[in-house]
C-alpha cells in the first residue's frame, strides 16, 4: 500500500469590510485536515469525514475537497484511484473558509502525493473547483489566504493576481460564530448587482487605507478603513444581533468589526490579545442575550498557510 500523505489549511476571515471578493487573511486554528493515498481501484472516493461536519457530500465531485483531486489526477494524466479522508475542523456555512480549508488541504496534499510539483498559483486554480461546488461563484478571498498564509490581495482574477500583504504591526482577530449555517451561494444572491458610485468611492478609498495601514502599521488607518458599504448592508439581518454585537465589539476596544465572508462568522479585529478577548466576551454577551447558542475563537493572523503534516 502507498503512503499517506496529510495536509492541513487554516480557517480564514474573507472580505475583511471593506474587500468584498479581493481580501483575506488566515488564522492559526481552526483548521481542515485531509489525507489522501493512492487506492486500488481506478476512481476518486472519499472513504471518510469526521469532526464538525453536518451533512457533507460523499459524492467526491460534488465534495471540496473532492473535486480538485478529481482535476490535479486528470491534469496530471494520473490513472490511478486516490482515497480521501477528511477531518473537519471547521463546520461548513460557518463564514471562515470551511469550503475552501478542505479544498486547499486536498490540493495541497494530492500535488505531494502525486510528486506533481505544482506552484501554489496552479494548486489555487485547482482549489477552486472546490470552492466553485460551495459558494457557486469564482471568488478566491478564502482560497488564497488559506493556501499562503498571512493577509491576502487579490489584486485581479483574470488573470489571478495574488499579493501578500505584509503587516507592520500584529494584530489579534475575534471570530463569534453563531451556530447556525448560511450558505455562500444563496447569501451571495443578496448582494446588489448595481453599486452606486458614491459607495464605489467609499469602498476604494477604504480598501486602500486598509492596505496602506497594515503596512505601515497605522491603526488609527486601520480603523478607520474598516467599514463595507457593500456586502455587509445587505446581509447583516442574517444575523442574530448584528448590530448591538458590532456596537459592543467597537466600545470594547475594537478596531473594526464586520461579517466574516458571508457570515454567520463575525469578526473583529484588536491590537492585543487581551483586548480581543474582551471584544469576545461583549460580543458573547449580545448573543446570549437573544438564547443564540455560539463559539467564540481568538486568534493571531497567521502567517502559515497550508502545509504537509505527515
Ligand atoms: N467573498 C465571499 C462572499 C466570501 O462574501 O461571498 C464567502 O465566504
Amino acid at each position: 500500500m502507498d503512503r499517506d500523505v496529510a495536509a492541513y489549511a487554516p480557517a480564514t476571515v474573507s472580505n475583511v469590510a471593506c474587500g468584498f471578493d479581493i481580501m483575506g487573511f488566515a488564522l492559526d486554528e481552526p483548521g481542515d485536515k485531509v489525507t489522501v493515498r493512492f487506492s486500488r481501484g481506478k476512481d476518486v472516493t472519499i472513504r471518510r469525514i469526521s469532526g464538525c461536519t453536518s451533512t457533507l457530500p460523499m459524492n467526491p465531485a460534488r465534495n471540496t475537497a473532492g473535486a480538485p483531486v478529481i482535476e490535479m489526477l486528470k491534469h496530471c494524466r494520473v490513472r490511478r484511484g486516490v482515497e480521501i479522508e477528511i477531518r473537519k475542523g471547521l463546520p461548513a456555512g460557518s463564514g471562515i473558509g470551511s469550503s475552501a480549508a478542505s479544498a486547499v488541504a486536498a490540493a495541497v496534499a494530492c500535488n505531494a502525493l502525486l510528486g506533481a510539483g505544482l506552484s501554489k498559483e496552479e494548486i489555487l486554480t485547482f482549489a477552486l473547483h472546490g470552492e466553485k461546488i460551495a459558494s457557486g461563484g469564482v471568488h478566491v478571498d478564502n482560497l488564497s489566504p488559506s493556501l499562503w498564509g498571512g493577509f491576502i490581495l487579490v489584486r485581479g482574477y483574470d488573470p489571478l493576481d495574488i499579493v501578500q500583504i505584509p503587516i507592520s504591526a500584529p494584530m489579534w482577530c475575534v471570530i463569534v460564530r453563531p451556530h447556525m449555517e448560511i450558505r455562500t451561494k444563496e447569501s451571495r444572491k443578496m448582494l446588489p448587482r448595481t453599486v452606486p458610485l458614491s459607495d464605489v468611492v467609499r469602498q476604494t478609498g477604504n480598501a486602500a487605507g486598509l492596505v496602506a495601514g497594515l503596512m505601515s502599521g497605522d491603526f488609527g488607518l486601520i480603523s478607520r478603513s474598516l467599514h463595507d458599504v457593500i456586502a455587509e448592508p445587505a446581509r447583516r439581518h442574517l444575523i442574530p444581533g448584528f448590530a448591538d454585537m458590532k456596537s459592543a465589539a467597537l466600545d470594547a476596544g475594537a478596531l473594526g468589526c464586520s461579517l466574516s465572508g458571508s457570515g454567520p462568522s463575525v469578526f473583529a479585529l484588536a491590537k492585543s490579545k487581551r483586548t480581543a478577548r474582551q471584544i469576545g466576551i461583549a460580543m458573547g454577551s449580545i448573543l446570549n442575550s437573544v438564547s443564540c447558542p455560539h463559539s467564540v475563537i481568538v486568534s493571531g493572523i497567521s502567517s502559515a498557510g497550508a502545509r504537509i503534516i505527515s
